[in-house]
């Protein structure tokens, strides 16, 4: 038996090229050595508001988008959350065994996302990272590949899950989150000291996914550059060159030291006129085949998967539901 995965992406906002370097992109590696559940996670972006019409379609966009990237339906099940109930039911539980206040207190991404509106934000919001858990620990999870700022969220399902097993009795997998050493946070063209999100109000501040080829090109010659004026590698003192250093590696497969070298000498200026070209290409392939997919086939893919699924998810909840003692 392959070990197995779990990981989703929220249906909101333009995905950007962030999330595919910090997680799809991952998935797409690994696929072959797992079974990969992929999920699209429609009940995590209900915690802010959304348009119904508009989410709708996401769903449809974000499915076309693992696909586009290179899911293949051979070694992966794509489905979305929300067709399998039992992942509202089991948060539920959770939300009585296992997770407490104290936990999601720490949380920075509900402390980011809430920021001065702490008190009239959906309870959602909040307690998002335990239906999080229960995505993750409903299908004996080994791995979980994702971004560096779901880490603390893969940290409190494992957390989760020990607590639920002292109390019950061994019925959940210990999770590990894995991260890439180099793309898990892509940070903002705009602001190198902040990640890059699919949800910033500034789109000069992402490359999305589905961008206009040449806006995309323009917003890599605008991105901000740090004073002087090498070509180097160094996070901390030049955060700006070091965030495009790593998208030009992630997307065009060439190393950093060997972008380093090749750049030697050059200045920003000629560089930047290169990761345009490099993202252009990468964006021209990804766009090619995305548009490809119709919604019908897509939406058969997103049942199929639902049933596949649900199947593991039932057999879970039995277990569940017995120990805590409502069956
Ligand atoms: P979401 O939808 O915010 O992001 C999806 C994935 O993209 C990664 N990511 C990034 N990686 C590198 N650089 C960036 N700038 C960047 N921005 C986003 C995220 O880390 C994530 O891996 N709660 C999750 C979705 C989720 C989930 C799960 C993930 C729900 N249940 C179970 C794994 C397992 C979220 O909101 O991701």
């Amino acid at each position: 038996m392959k070990p197995s995965i779990f990981s989703g992406v929220q249906p909101s906002g333009n995905l950007t090229i962030g999330n595919y370097i910090g997680a799809i992109s991952q998935w797409v590696e690994m696929q072959k050595d797992y079974n990969c559940l992929f999920s699209v996670v429609d009940y995590h972006a209900i915690t802010v508001k959304q348009n119904s019409d508009e989410l709708r379609k996401k769903i449809l966009e974000v499915t076309k988008i693992y696909l586009a990237a290179g899911i293949d339906l051979n070694n992966s099940i794509i489905f979305q959350q929300s067709m399998v109930a039992a992942h509202t039911e089991l948060a539920w539980i959770f939300n009585c065994y296992g997770a407490r206040i104290a936990d999601l207190n720490k949380m920075t991404q509900f402390k980011d996302k809430a920021g001065k509106n702490q008190e009239s934000v959906s309870i959602g919001l909040y307690d998002y990272p335990v239906l999080m858990a229960a995505d993750i620990l409903l299908y004996d999870t080994d791995i979980v590949p994702v971004g560096e700022d779901q880490q603390q969220h893969v940290e409190l399902a494992r957390d989760i899950a020990r607590r639920f097993n002292n109390e019950f009795g061994n019925t959940f997998k210990i999770p590990q989150s894995v991260i890439r050493k180099e793309g898990a946070r892509i940070m903002s063209l705009l602001d190198p000291t902040k990640k890059m999100s699919k949800s910033d109000e500034n789109s000069n501040s992402y490359i999305a996914l589905l961008d206009d080829i040449e806006a995309a090109k323009k917003k890599i010659m605008r991105a901000v550059t740090d004073s002087g004026s090498e070509i180097i590698y160094d996070p901390k003192e030049r955060p700006a060159i070091s965030n495009l250093l790593t998208i030009y590696a992630q997307l065009g497969g060439r190393q950093i030291p060997r972008l380093v070298k090749d750049y030697t000498g050059k200045g920003y200026g000629e560089f930047k006129k290169d990761l345009a070209e490099v993202v252009a290409k990468f964006l021209t392939g990804f766009q090619k085949r995305y548009y490809a997919l119709s919604d019908k086939e897509v939406n058969k893919i997103l049942e199929a998967g639902a049933k596949k699924v649900e199947k593991m998810a039932a057999e879970k909840m039995e277990k569940v539901r017995k120990v805590i003692g409502v069956r």
